[in-house]
């Protein structure tokens, strides 16, 4: 499994790369917990002051892997890797840094939400669609989307599970900068290197000053956590699912 999520060290920047471009990098259960423990010691280690994530092939990430949705149990979510990964990443007081080369979808992108310079080549998408597959938004969005671009920008990606070209995702400040695809890795790159420069402790004062206090985002969380955990086993996400996995459109008019 350790091959599907790649690390290396790059002085002070963690690189961390998807690498399930068959599968347009969807995440599996191992794929998550090698993404906790990663991001789990880039916060405790001193000598690493960047996270910069990046996925290869075509796509960013295409979301949880629609044959492996796992309803958590409710009072070990702080075991369950789906929850240690975004905790993490909304713990961190050190800077993440994204590379989104294409579709990035469902947790793909939530998770970018708690992430603080992303930039995207302008093929990239950003696709929110848990409504479509009778599920509930989760990583936080359903709160933090609104407070990031206003309610009616939420609504168009939670209540209507558009998907935005990367361009609208620039207008709407989901992202720093769109950069053509070719300039993708060298641009985030550069990105990652000047923040890494900075003075360390100066960087980790001003994210937490500028986070707050993140535990309403945590229970916000938790709360989106168990009831998406009760949408998998509802009617209408065995439709989604089981239509997504047999390459058919869903069929909602008899639920
Ligand atoms: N889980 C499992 N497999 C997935 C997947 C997912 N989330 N997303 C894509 N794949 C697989 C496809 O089934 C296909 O497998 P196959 O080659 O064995 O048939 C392969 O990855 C390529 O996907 P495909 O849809 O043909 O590529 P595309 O370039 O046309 O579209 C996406 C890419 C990401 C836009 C599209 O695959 C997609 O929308 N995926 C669903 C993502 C989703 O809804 N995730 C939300 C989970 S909450």
């Amino acid at each position: 499994m350790s091959n599907l999520i790649e690390t290396a060290e790059d002085g002070g920047i963690l690189r961390v790369a998807l690498n399930r471009p068959d599968k347009k990098n969807a995440l599996l259960p191992g794929m998550y917990a090698a993404l906790a423990e990663t991001f789990e010691r880039f916060n405790t280690d001193d000598s690493l002051r960047v996270l910069m994530l990046e996925a290869r092939g075509d796509a960013f990430c295409a979301g949880n892997d629609m044959s492996s949705f796992v309803t958590p149990d409710d009072n070990d979510l702080d075991n369950f890797p789906t929850w240690r990964v975004l905790a993490a990443a909304i713990r961190s007081d050190k800077p993440l840094v994204a590379a989104v080369n294409g579709p990035a979808v469902g947790i793909g992108a939530t998770l970018l939400l708690h992430f603080d310079y992303v930039i995207a080549s302008e093929n990239a998408t950003f696709h929110m669609p848990f409504v479509n597959l009778g599920a509930v938004p989760e990583g936080g969005a359903s709160l933090l989307l609104p407070q990031a671009i206003g309610w009616r920008g939420a609504a168009e990606f939670l209540l209507a599970g558009d998907k935005m070209p990367a361009r609208r995702a620039w207008q709407l400040g989901l992202i720093n900068h769109m950069v053509e695809k070719e300039r993708l890795e060298t641009e985030t790159l550069a990105a990652a290197r000047r923040i890494a420069d900075k003075p360390p402790q100066a960087v980790r004062q001003a994210k937490r000053l500028m986070k707050g206090d993140v535990e309403p985002v945590l229970s916000h969380m938790r709360e989106e956590f168990i009831q998406f955990g009760e949408r998998i086993k509802s009617a209408e996400m065995r439709e989604a699912v089981t239509a997504f996995l047999q390459k058919r459109k869903p069929d909602f008019s008899k639920l």
